[in-house]
């Protein structure tokens, strides 16, 4: 159903102004607008991106209002956010689905729900004292049901497609997505598709996907060819497409940034920190800002910082020149997660880095390993690519970017189990400094007395 129209909604508006007529049908609390062209359409409206000129479509709500109508304060949204947490039915203490109102407004039963997000805001003095950065906090998206970020968009994503009727989601993805949507598609019990990079996805996101019951496709191809691929396999054979494109996805994942300001109190930090490949997250987060500013939720908004691991780093390279050209690379990293060369959601990212007064930079497979090391050392543990954003940090402390005083709110994006084969890998190596090697031993009593005695002369 493509029911396109339309309507001089101002450019810069962040929320339906009030009053506004002559909206697409359906569009009471929500409309879909092209960030390129301004075409409006439903909210209910399955096309994958503008129909009139192929731009990405992004959500405008209303802002929340009361039983009578009327917009409700600051404080009273966020009061509104804090009964959710511990509310009943379950839905709504759902790290998401508490903020419905500016996620996806009026869902109702259509809501697919694990629960998710409520993930956990760390401090670590090990991870701090690595990054240089005293106020350093670490939000660990690894605890989402499926141990990534990505739950928070798909329980939205595939929300949406039970609303439209859908009947097959699809998917490319470096791994995590794909286990998401495994997971949110068994769940609605709609079947599901996914598209991944032949031999390039780690162990555990394979074997999660395949678990859930989602029809894996291994691509003969890297995954900027497995997006190309499903979008027009989407476009051709009706299926609802739920990469990070859609839009719906991008709401999911901003309550990542709504929970840490609410932990937080609504005390912005200086700087949050995120690691980037498709750069769907640098969206969402920025869309979040936007939206959290402009109903008074935060007084200062936080500088956003984009991470890329070096050998797949347009997006930091365009950073460098002003965002004159929209680079693509033949990506390469051992972070397989962000391992994209044409990153989706470019001119998204764009503005959320323009409008942060945000930094994008890289960087290199041996920083992420060291950073990954010690987050998995302080017992925290978190799989390649998360530790992009610890990398990051410490890179921006040394250039004086980041001070030491700063609050900084580092993003761990994926659980350490994600990728067992490149860890296992890792501790065995002999020229690693930092390996924890396993070691085999007799099965006597005075073989574990020499390991411990080993143990305590290596740790004095
Ligand atoms: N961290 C992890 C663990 C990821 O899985 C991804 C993306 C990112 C960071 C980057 O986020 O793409 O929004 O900039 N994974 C996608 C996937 C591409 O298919 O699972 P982004």
């Amino acid at each position: 159903m493509t029911t396109p129209m339309s309507h001089p909604l101002p450019a810069n508006a962040v929320f339906l102004p009030a009053g506004v007529t002559g909206l697409p049908d359906g569009a009471v609390q929500s409309v879909q607008r092209c960030a390129a062209c301004g075409q409006l359409l439903s909210p209910l409206d399955a096309a994958p991106d503008c129909p009139t000129c192929g731009g990405l479509l992004e959500i405008i709500h209303r802002a929340p209002v009361d039983e009578f109508d009327a917009p409700l304060s600051a404080n009273a949204i966020k009061h509104r956010f804090s009964q959710h947490c511990c509310a009943l039915p379950m839905g709504h203490a759902s790290g998401v689905w508490r903020f419905e109102s500016i996620v996806m407004p009026g869902a109702g039963d259509a809501i697919v729900s694990h629960p998710e997000g409520n993930t956990p805001l760390l401090s670590r003095p090990a991870i701090s004292r690595y990054t240089g950065c005293d106020g350093l906090l670490i939000k660990h998206e690894g605890h989402n049901p499926t141990g990534s970020f990505k739950d928070r968009g798909m329980t939205v994503g595939t929300t949406q497609a039970v609303r439209i009727g859908a009947s097959a989601v699809a998917c490319a993805s470096t791994g995590n997505t794909s286990a998401a949507l495994a997971s949110y598609a068994a769940q609605a019990g709609i079947p599901g598709l996914v598209f991944v990079p032949a031999g390039k996805i780690a162990l555990g996101k394979l074997a999660q996907t395949l678990s859930y019951g989602a029809r894996t496709l291994l691509v003969k191809g890297d995954f900027d060819e497995c997006l190309r691929l499903v979008q027009q396999a989407a476009r051709e054979l009706g299926i609802y497409l739920l990469n990070s494109i859609n839009p719906w996805r991008i709401e999911g994942q901003k309550t990542i940034v709504f929970e840490l300001l609410q932990q937080l109190g609504w005390n912005a930090p200086d700087f949050i920190v995120l690691p980037a490949g498709n750069l769907g997250n640098t969206a969402a987060f920025g869309k979040a800002l936007r939206e959290a500013k402009e109903l008074g939720l935060i007084t200062k908004v936080p500088r956003l910082v984009s991470v890329q691991a070096a050998g797949a780093a347009p997006f930091a390279r365009a950073f460098r020149e002003d965002f004159a050209t929209r680079y693509t690379v033949q990506a390469e990293t051992i972070a397989t997660a962000i391992r994209i060369g044409d990153p989706a959601s470019w001119d998204r990212a764009v503005r959320a880095i323009r409008e942060t007064d945000g930094v994008v930079i890289s960087a290199t497979d041996d920083e992420i390993i060291d950073a990954k090391v010690t987050i998995d050392g302080a017992g925290v543990g978190c799989e390649p690519a998360s530790a992009a954003s610890v990398a990051g940090v410490r890179q921006l402390v040394r250039e004086g970017i980041i001070r030491a005083s700063d609050t900084v709110v580092a993003v761990l994006t994926g659980h350490v189990l994600k990728d067992p084969g490149m860890l296992v890998e890792l501790h065995q190596r002999a020229d690693y400094a930092r390996a924890n090697r396993p070691i085999e031993i007799e099965a006597t009593v005075s073989a574990v007395e020499g390991v411990l005695r080993a143990t305590r002369g290596s740790a004095s």
